[in-house]
């Protein structure tokens, strides 16, 4: 059959699912009983579980799976975790497990929570004399915070809130800008919905006050939270001493402390190296906070800008060597959420957070920031001593073989031919036309 050509269309969103798919089908696919079978096939057949699904975002056709994986033997603060991971990546649950195992005897992972305040800024122009608007913002601060009360009411009596506002003269930077930089303490709610209210609230009293007391116009901009949250830190660490670090593939431990201490000062100062190995926290940072349905976009860029903190990208991990101890850490700002959002909504997120024995937001950034400190020890252990390719390759076969719909059989035959042969596409792809022939 014919397509026809894709011409733009309106009130898409407004037709029902399968009119929306039927859309799809005739616009893009030249078979469409097969693109429908496929998008059929991944709904969910239980009818409510999938219009929750369907309702999380807009224009749901249907279902996209990530494998959610689990990572046992993580000892944090002496308290035992197996760690959920939603990741599409071959080897980084299995990596995971290896640095929980690896640390396991060799006193566990250690974590504090430093700090848990986020920020959000109203941002606004103002053409006149910064000394009169700092006296208005003085009088006017304590009815910013009255006004919000409808709003801050519930989080107050759990012990959160506002904490302050102050207003910003960024002048220096852009002609005529301000900004009220407000922060938060959102306790176990990650706290976007509570700040942006809060904000806009800020907003609209700061603009109503200002027209009945200064002579020129506050213009409010925008009103948002900042996913840059410096003040929201977590510290996750291992040491031990050196010789404790002799294990199957460490066979001379002074030897390895030096190469991975070297390793992690070369992302210190380099940073195309940084930006993979920071890659490498996040793989372990993601695959958590999207299992407890947490934003991943928003962990991104805050722990990102935070990597670039001191004018130049580098690394989030660090590695010292004094009095023969071997030291490894993270640092790294992380708004999370153990409450609200998706957290309450999606059954594999209550799921993954039951399994977690319920934590706080602290608890949960203590395990987040665990998850990226074992990732990297993990990838800088494999990378300076056996190579990256060896582990990621076999891992990358089963991928292979199951793009080749490998039978079982087909299966055993090809992973025992790579025990002594090494992993490359085009060898995987030789050895099953060897075994189909
Ligand atoms: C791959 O997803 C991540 C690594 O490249 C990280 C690193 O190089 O440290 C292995």
């Amino acid at each position: 059959m014919n397509l026809t050509m894709p011409t733009a269309i309106s009130g898409f969103s407004k037709l029902s699912k399968s009119e929306k798919i039927e859309w799809l089908l005739d616009t893009y696919f030249s078979n469409k009983e097969n693109a429908r079978n496929l998008v059929q096939q991944y709904w969910n057949s239980d009818a409510k579980l999938q219009k929750l699904h369907d309702e999380f975002i807009e224009n749901t056709i249907t279902n996209y799976y990530l494998p959610l994986g689990v990572a046992p033997n993580f000892s944090i603060n002496n308290k035992l975790y197996t760690i959920p991971m939603a990741i599409e990546e071959s080897s980084v649950v299995a990596a995971a497990s290896k640095a929980a195992k690896f640390w396991l005897n060799r006193g566990g992972f250690k974590a504090d929570v430093i700090s848990t305040e986020k920020i959000g800024q109203v941002h606004f122009s103002y053409s006149g004399n910064f000394e009169t608007l700092q006296s208005f913002f003085e009088s006017v601060k304590p009815k910013l915070i009255e006004d919000t009360k409808a709003i801050t009411k519930n989080m107050e009596r759990r012990g959160g809130g506002i904490l302050d506002i102050e207003l910003k003269n960024k002048t220096e930077d852009l002609e005529h800008y301000y900004q009220l930089h407000a922060t938060f303490e959102t306790l176990d709610a990650m706290g976007a919905n509570f700040i942006n209210s809060c904000l806009e609230q800020f907003a609209k009293t700061f603009k109503a006050e200002a027209q009945t007391q200064l002579e020129e116009d506050v213009n409010i901009v925008m009103s948002i939270l900042s996913n840059y949250v410096p003040n929201c830190l977590v510290r996750a660490e291992v040491s031990c001493p050196i010789a404790d670090l002799k294990s199957k593939d460490i066979t001379n431990p002074t030897l390895f402390a030096e190469k991975f201490k070297q390793a992690v000062n070369i992302a210190e100062v380099e940073p195309y190296r940084a930006v993979t190995h920071n890659k490498g926290i996040m793989n372990g940072i993601d695959a958590v906070v999207l299992a407890t349905g947490n934003d991943f976009r928003a962990v991104e860029a805050g722990v990102h800008a935070y990597a670039a903190k001191d004018g130049k990208y580098s690394s989030l991990t660090h590695c010292s060597i004094e009095n023969d101890t071997f030291k490894f850490w993270i640092e790294i700002p992380l708004a999370l959420g153990t409450v609200g959002g998706l957290t309450s909504l999606h059954p594999l997120v209550k799921f993954a957070l039951e399994m977690l024995e319920k934590p706080s937001a602290k608890d949960l950034m203590q395990i987040v920031a665990v998850a990226g400190l074992a990732q990297n020890f993990a990838a800088v252990k494999s990378l300076t001593t056996t190579g990256i390719q060896e582990g990621h390759m076999k891992m990358h076969l089963m991928n292979i073989l199951n793009q080749f719909e490998a039978t079982s059989e087909e299966k055993e035959k090809i992973v025992e031919h790579f025990k002594t042969n090494v992993v490359t596409h085009s060898a995987v792809v030789e050895a099953i036309e060897n075994i189909r022939r």
